[in-house]
């Protein structure tokens, strides 16, 4: 964003686009819950993803953002937000919940110049085996019970090169978003990671090329974002 920094209003723009070409997207299949996830560090998919809910959350009263990266929380950061408790705490009291929007663990954060509030679960409390809670039934269920309550749930993962802990996320979205850093060179993994995703399922929408030279739009050191279908279903 370095390049475009000073202008806020572009940022609203790309993502109010992404927003847009998402919603186009769903002409035959709904596109309701939707994660994020990167071949390695650093990629922007945080910074992609809150930017990214609060636009859905200007469109849509019950927007649902979910710090996933257990391993390397980092929206409560990004948001100035609390990380006390979150989406761990509130997986081990699903069974007895009945509304999850109304459960303390989830907080509600007025968008700037009161357009509108979006609904936010950080990860809370620190678990030893993220894999295994989000791949767990509780995770599913918690994301049955959010898709009866919310209009669009955002669910900000780890990198899956990394660690596998987004492959069971993604394959129970509606549609994953993979971001790519144009800072990296890493065409080989990129490849793996996304045809690692789709063959466990995941239906990738598309890649957001994060970090790109917004003047020359080539690979360079300014910042900005930009989208594309290379990874489509087929
Ligand atoms: N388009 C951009 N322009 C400038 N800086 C950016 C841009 N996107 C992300 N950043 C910065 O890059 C860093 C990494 O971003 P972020 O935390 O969103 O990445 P991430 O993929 O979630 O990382 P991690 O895998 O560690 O969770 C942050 O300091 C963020 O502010
Ligand atoms: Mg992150």
């Amino acid at each position: 964003m370095a390049g475009k920094k000073s202008n806020q209003f572009d940022v609203k723009e790309i993502f109010r686009n992404l927003r847009t070409n998402i919603e186009f997207m769903q002409m035959d299949d709904e596109i309701k819950v939707i994660n994020l996830t990167s071949t390695t560090k650093n990629e922007g998919k945080s910074t992609i993803s809150v930017n990214l809910a609060k636009m859905y959350a200007v469109k849509y009263p019950k927007t649902l953002l979910v710090d996933c990266d257990l391993r390397n929380p980092s929206i409560h950061r990004i948001l100035g937000i609390t990380n006390a408790s979150g989406l761990t705490n509130l997986l081990t009291q699903i069974k007895d919940i009945k509304k999850i929007d109304e459960m303390s663990m989830v907080q509600h954060i007025e968008l700037d110049e009161g357009v509108g509030i979006l609904s936010v679960l950080t990860t809370g409390s620190s678990v030893p085996n993220p894999a295994e809670v989000l791949a767990s039934k509780r995770f599913r269920k918690f994301l049955e019970m959010a898709k009866a309550e919310y209009d669009y749930i955002l669910m900000d993962c780890s990198p899956v090169g990394i660690v596998a802990d987004a492959v069971p996320v993604s394959s129970i979205c509606d549609g994953t978003l993979f971001v790519i850093s144009s800072e990296e060179n890493q065409k080989k993994s990129i490849k793996m990671c996304a045809d690692g995703l789709k063959r466990n399922g995941a239906n990738i929408l598309g890649i957001v090329l994060n970090k790109v030279d917004s003047k020359t739009k080539k690979y360079g050191y300014g910042y900005g974002y930009g989208y594309g279908y290379g990874y489509g279903k087929d």
